[in-house]
């Protein structure tokens, strides 16, 4: 089961195991996650699953689509790496993930 990293602005690092097939979303509120809310249920509609993709797995993670960006805009301190969270399917070559969580949700 890939591995996801979370950390927060207080640099606490928590990694889950999650699912193929699932969110990067679903893998933080499964495991308590702080940080991602997910307000819509993973709908793309409310930006509260805003986190920032550690450089290193942008290339992997791709770029969000044109709805995500249009949601995106309703995030806090939305940043060139900055993707929702519900948007990001897991796969064998996400495997490792890590992403950031900001500081507050929109
Ligand atoms: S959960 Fe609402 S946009 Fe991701």
């Amino acid at each position: 089961m890939p591995k996801i990293t979370f950390i927060d602005t207080a640099d606490t690092s928590r990694t889950v195991e999650t699912e193929i097939g699932s969110t990067v979303m679903e893998a933080a509120l499964k495991n308590g996650v702080p940080g991602v809310e997910a307000e819509c249920g993973g709908a793309c509609a409310c930006a509260t699953c805003h986190v920032y993709v550690d450089e290193e797995w942008r290339e992997k993670t791709g770029a969000p689509s044109p709805m995500e960006e249009d949601m995106l805009d309703f995030g806090y301190d939305v940043r060139p790496n900055s993707r929702l969270s519900c948007q990001i399917k897991v796969t064998n070559d996400l495997d490792g993930l890590v992403v950031r969580t900001p500081v507050r949700q929109a």
